[in-house]
This record gives structure tokens, C-alpha cells and sequence, in this order.
């Protein structure tokens, strides 16, 4: 049976307006796991253990998160220093995520337009999360192309609606991608 693990970390939760969105239109999709880091982990000790066997269990892992400062949030940065260590991730013969697929998707506060080299954010979004690239590389990940939506807190309803079908549907079509090898 494929299943999918989407690990998610969002500092805010209860603020959140489309991860919240985003969330709540794949409950109850079975084989599909959401793992909150941030309420699994208030205090940022991370159970490594727990977290590598629930790698494991899953063949598609999404990783879901509000985009901080450039960047993925702090408890993420940490889950992926501990759980992702040498030995399990990666190392000679030592990956044992090998072949799992990976999905990374992302919300982002500012719209599109901006990450550009004319925008006020100076590139694209994807160029400042390159080691999700590596990331994948390095554990031997079938990396699904990076998921991103822009403008998220001040978007319309209609257009944030769109957008969370489409997450949807990505997922579905990737979590049967897996299943088909
Ligand atoms: C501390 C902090 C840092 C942020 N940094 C960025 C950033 O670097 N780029 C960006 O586009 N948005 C940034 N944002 C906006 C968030 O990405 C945005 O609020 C979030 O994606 C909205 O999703 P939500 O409705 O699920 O909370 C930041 C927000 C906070 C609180």
C-alpha cells in the first residue's frame, strides 16, 4: 500500500489562512498522513527515532511549510539536521529513503512578480530553497516539482481556492505516480 507523509511546519498554525486551507482539503484522503512537527514538538526535542520509522512506513513525503525569511522554518531546519543523519539518509548503501518520492511545497507572503531578478526579492523563489535540490540528490529522493503559492495571506478567496484544488489533485496525481513505481 503507498502512503503518503506530509511533514509540516508552520510556526502559526492558528493564523494560518492557507496552509490551514491547504490542510484541511486533503483530510480524510486515506494513506495520507499530516505530522505537525510544530505541535509534535513544542519544545523542539525532535524523537529521531520515531521520526525515521515514520520515513519508512511512507513511499511519497511532502514537506509543507510557509516560507520564513527565505527560508523553511526553524523546527525543520532542526528535523532535518537530526532526522536526516548519515548513516540513515545518506552515506555508502546507507540510504535508506532511497526511491521514495518528495514533494516540496511551499507558501510564500509576497507575490510572484516580486521574486524576479527586476523584483524587489531579487530572484526566484526556488533559487533560495536550492538545497531541497541537493536534499534530494543526496538521499536519493524522486524529487516532484516544488509546489509554491505566492501572495498567500492576501490573495483572493476564488484564487487561494484554485490553488488548494490544484495542491489536491498534485497530490493525488503523485501519490498514484508512487504507486505505479
Ligand atoms: C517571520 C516571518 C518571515 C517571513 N518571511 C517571508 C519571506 O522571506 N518571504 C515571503 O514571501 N514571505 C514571508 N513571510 C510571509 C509568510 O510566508 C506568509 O505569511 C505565509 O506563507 C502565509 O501562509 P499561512 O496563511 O498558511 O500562514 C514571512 C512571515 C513571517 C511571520
Amino acid at each position: 500500500m503507498t502512503k503518503v507523509l506530509v511533514i509540516y511546519a508552520h510556526p502559526a498554525h492558528q493564523r494560518s489562512r492557507a496552509n490551514r486551507m491547504m490542510l484541511d482539503s486533503i483530510k480524510g484522503i486515506s494513506d495520507v498522513t499530516v505530522h505537525d512537527l510544530y505541535q509534535t514538538y513544542p519544545d523542539f526535542f525532535i524523537d529521531v527515532e520515531a521520526e525515521q520509522a515514520l520515513l519508512l512506513e511512507h513511499d511519497l513525503i511532502v514537506i509543507q511549510h510557509p516560507v520564513y525569511w527565505y527560508n523553511m522554518p526553524a523546527l525543520l531546519r532542526e528535523w532535518q539536521d537530526l532526522v536526516l543523519e548519515y548513516g540513515f539518509a545518506y552515506g555508502r548503501d546507507q540510504q535508506k529513503l532511497k526511491g521514495k518520492g518528495l514533494w516540496i511545497v511551499m507558501t510564500a507572503g509576497a507575490p510572484e512578480h516580486t521574486y524576479a531578478t527586476e523584483g524587489v526579492n531579487e530572484r526566484p523563489l526556488s533559487d533560495y530553497f536550492l538545497q531541497y535540490e541537493r536534499m534530494a540528490n543526496v538521499c536519493a529522493l524522486k524529487a516532484f516539482p516544488n509546489f509554491e503559492i505566492y501572495h498567500s495571506r492576501h490573495m483572493t478567496d476564488d484564487v487561494l481556492e484554485r490553488a488548494v484544488a490544484t495542491y489536491r489533485q498534485n497530490l493525488l496525481s503523485y501519490l498514484e505516480e508512487c504507486r505505479h513505481g
